[in-house]
């Protein structure tokens, strides 16, 4: 059989040597701490499960949903306005079945194969895909721990600002942790509006959060919906990650251009699923924000824990994520991430699956109870293999 060019690009194989050793550990018996994958190990809230099972009971929500309810777009630009501050018309927003297939099609929009698209290195591995997908060519921009791991669009070449077609930001930022501020948000927003590329900002952290910092939508800063749009996911923030429920929404040009592509290949989010995102955004807020500071007791037990212990560790900013930075000992974050898993039983993210900048850390999902997480410093400690 014969695939297209296309799908060796796509590298399923690289992470199966560390799966092999999971399971090889798991099956003579060892702990294995899982904090490979970004899936929340809290439990959406009852009343989304229950908007969605009663939503099943009608015959006609099973039908083709060929569009976004009214009563949905009405929630959301009211939550919009209450979260963000922004305001929204229906034209300006439109669902996804997830960031991550919204992300994939976002570079059919807007390039043709040949274009140029700006990435984040380190960055979200949808991103990567959704050029690959247009036939478009990659540049990266660096996120570095010296700029607190925010972007300077600013320092690049001109030349690289007048030929991408769009640019992919995304705060609070997966792997890294980071977090932007708006003063450099507004510089890439001057910088887009210069040089004519589009912003696709990929808000999919806003409810994880740390140390008294607020998150914010691009769309709130002045001359957004002029160059840009925002994919809004409910997967983090409402612990709903295998109902796919996301949000496309800014530019009302790019949003009705991005339901045209949309309904090539797809008919609109399930109905039981439109009730469950409506019932999601009226949870009490009281729960999110809990949610937030078990994050925070996460990412201060796992960071100070590894510091204690001689490794040391920045904190995270936002997101369910700790970016560390390998022992100096190591080369490569694959070599260390099959180390620490063979010898504690913690697995975790190699940071070279998000790209070259990320070779020399790994990533740590907070999934698991601070108590776990204090066996996780322990085990790492009694190995040895700090030393
Ligand atoms: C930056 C980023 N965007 C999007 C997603 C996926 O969102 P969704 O569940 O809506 O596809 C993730 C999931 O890990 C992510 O880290």
């Amino acid at each position: 059989m014969r695939f297209s060019k296309l799908m060796d690009t796509f590298e399923e194989g690289i992470f199966a040597n560390l799966n092999n050793k999971k399971l090889k550990l798991e099956s003579s018996g060892k702990k294995v701490y899982d904090l490979f994958v970004g899936t929340p190990d809290f439990k959406p809230d009852l009343s989304i499960i229950n908007a969605m099972k009663n939503a099943l009971d009608d015959p006609n929500n099973i039908k083709y949903s060929l569009h976004d309810m009214d009563s949905l777009l009405e929630r959301f630009i009211k939550h919009y306005k209450d979260r963000f501050n922004v305001e929204l018309t229906k034209d300006e927003i439109t669902t996804v079945n997830g960031t991550q297939e919204g992300m994939c099609h976002i570079g059919m929009l807007l390039c043709d194969p040949g274009d140029y698209c700006l990435l984040p290195n380190p960055g979200y591995v949808a991103f990567n895909a959704s050029a690959k997908l247009a036939k478009a060519n990659i540049i990266t921009y660096p996120l570095l721990e010296e700029n607190d791991f925010m972007p300077r669009l600013d320092l690049l070449d001109e030349e690289v600002l007048k030929k991408i077609k769009y640019v992919i930001i995304s705060y609070p930022s997966n792997p890294t942790g980071g977090i932007i501020t708006k003063e450099r948000y507004l510089e890439i927003i001057e910088l887009a509006k210069k040089y004519g590329f589009i912003i696709v900002n990929d808000n999919a952290y806003s409810d994880i959060i740390f140390d008294g910092n607020e998150s914010f939508s691009f769309l709130s800063l002045p001359g957004a919906f002029d160059c840009g749009c925002e994919f809004y996911s409910l997967s983090k923030s409402y612990n709903t990650t295998g109902a796919r429920i996301s949000f496309f929404l800014g530019n009302s040009k790019i949003v009705s251009e991005f339901k045209k592509l949309r309904s090539q290949y797809d008919f609109g989010m399930f109905y039981p699923i439109q009730y469950a995102a409506i019932a999601a955004m009226d949870v009490d807020k009281t729960i999110i924000e809990a949610q937030k500071k078990e994050y925070e007791l996460r990412r201060n037990a796992l960071c100070d824990g590894l510091s204690s212990i001689g490794w040391k560790v920045n904190r995270s900013k936002g997101t369910m994520f700790v970016f560390a930075k390998i022992p100096n000992k190591y080369e490569d974050s694959l070599e260390f991430a099959e180390d620490l898993l063979e010898k504690t039983g913690v697995l975790c993210t190699p940071g070279a699956a998000f790209g070259t900048l990320g070779k020399k850390y790994v990533r740590f999902a907070l999934v698991k109870p601070v108590e776990e997480l204090q066996e996780v410093i322990r085990v790492i400690d009694e190995s040895g293999i700090l030393k």
